[in-house]
């Protein structure tokens, strides 16, 4: 069939809200149609050439942002926040990696949510599951849960202004290299990583100050002062990404305006639904979550139908087995792909298989088996001569208490002291920086 952006519709979907009133949708549709694009396609495109770097192991891929965005706790300084970890974790990985890092935030749309089941029950009361804030309310209230299709104009406004806010902390001098020191979100508690950072950000000041005798400072070189946030974020709730889908005046080509890169999730990448098929005919770069039960000919058939062309950076597969699954099937998985010759751009999700519950029933994750995972997917791909290209994190700045372990040491009766999210849980500021440490002994192992 050929691509339209409204051709996904003709396709099985999973994972879709049931709106009570379809007029009430169709008015959205039209009123986010005639909005202006979020991103703009030349970044999208600028995106993909950076991939391709990573494809090639030139550089390597941070992802990484809450597990879903939300209105009630959108604000300013929970998006410097996230903006400041994922900086510090970017240094951590260029200065002691020795890479250069492509930055993409779960950000500015991450709000729509897959679900395991349709409902939800507490005690005797059943109602839909909440599937995201752009969908229904999170209360467990029958009102909350009916899928309202406004919530998707404030999607779109909180989206453009945290986007607007991140472009200008990208440019307005917070990710100015002379700022790293002020980067440390200053509620670390091992002192021992507090210490690792200051000396890190001491060596990358004295760098500084070298380049600065010999002429090479912040005003004639900007990228001293300046970096690049891309957004991306899962395209589930198809409506609006369509809406958001304009042809680019330069390439007279589809981009979805909606973030600069975009993906589908282990639920709905069906290679004949419609996930996989509204991706498709979009030019942005693209990205895919494979889970333990895919085999090596379904990721031949997932990069056949997304990258056509296998073009170098459009593509993303993004790992989530879990530890032991990812030891037990990925050096197969490698090794069948490797003989197709495919570019892909092979990232480790190491949050979304290692979900367990906690005895007092909170939803958590384990530091050490995160690290496993990660840890195993550069030693798979090293073994098959294979490019472990990035990680995919769902991590916040905020001083959450959500996932176990990591030298701070949070056991399970602490979980609840900050427990935040309203789907899964995120490594705080402390784990993600703990967490950029080891891999950038792995990313500097690579070769
Ligand atoms: C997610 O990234 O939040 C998610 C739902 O992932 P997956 O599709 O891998 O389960
Ligand atoms: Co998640």
């Amino acid at each position: 069939m050929q691509w339209q952006k409204n051709s996904w519709r003709n396709f099985n979907i999973l994972q879709q809200p049931t709106y009570p009133d379809q007029n009430a949708l169709k008015a959205v549709e039209t009123k986010l149609a005639s909005l202006p694009p979020l991103v703009f396609a030349g970044e999208a495109r600028s995106l993909q050439k950076r991939l391709a770097l990573v494809n090639d192991g030139k550089a390597f891929l941070l992802q990484g942002g809450d597990c879903a965005e939300s209105f009630e706790n959108f604000s300013a300084n929970g998006i410097r926040d996230t903006f400041k970890v994922l900086l510090q974790m970017a240094i951590v990985l260029t200065f002691a990696g020795g890479c250069p890092v492509v930055k993409v935030g779960r950000v500015a749309g991450q709000f729509a949510k897959p679900r395991s089941s349709d409902t939800q029950t507490i005690g005797d009361k059943t109602l839909p599951s909440y599937r995201g804030d752009i969908i229904n309310g999170y209360e467990f209230d029958e009102q909350a849960r009916v899928p309202d299709p406004q919530r998707m104009i404030q999607a779109y406004y909180q989206s453009a202004s945290t986007l607007n806010l991140l472009r200008a902390f990208s440019s307005g001098g917070l990710a100015d290299l002379r700022e790293v020191h002020r980067w440390n979100l200053g509620f670390l508690k091992n002192s021992n990583l507090d210490e690792k950072f200051k000396s890190l950000s001491d060596a990358i000041t004295q760098s500084l100050d070298f380049m600065e005798a010999c002429g090479i400072n912040s005003i004639n070189s900007p990228s001293l002062r300046q970096t690049t946030l891309y957004t991306s974020h899962e395209a589930l709730l198809l409506p609006y990404e369509e809406a958001l889908t304009r042809i680019d005046s330069l390439s007279g080509e589809p981009y979805c305006c909606s973030a600069h890169m975009l993906w589908i999730g282990e639920r709905t990448r069906g290679v004949n639904d419609a996930h996989t098929h509204f991706l498709s005919g979009i030019k942005n770069p693209l990205g895919c979550k494979i889970g333990p039960n895919a085999t090596a000919s379904d990721i031949i058939s997932l990069a056949n139908i997304l990258n056509p062309q296998n073009i170098a950076g459009r593509l993303n597969i993004i790992i989530r087995m879990g530890a032991q699954l990812l030891e037990q099937n990925l050096p197969k998985i490698l090794n069948e792909i490797k003989k197709e010759g495919l570019n892909i751009v092979w990232s480790i999700d190491p949050m979304h298989g290692n979900t367990k519950t906690a005895a007092n029933g909170l939803k958590t994750r384990d530091f050490s088996a995160i690290m496993r995972e990660v840890r195993s997917f550069f030693e798979i791909h090293k073994a098959c001569g294979t490019v472990a290209g990035g990680v995919h994190l769902e991590m916040t700045g905020q001083d959450v208490t959500e996932c176990v372990g990591g030298s701070i040491g949070i056991s399970e009766d602490q979980l609840q002291n900050h427990y935040q999210t309203q789907c899964d849980p995120r490594l705080n500021a402390d784990q993600a920086l703990e967490l950029a440490f080891l891999i950038a002994d792995l990313v500097k192992a690579r070769v």
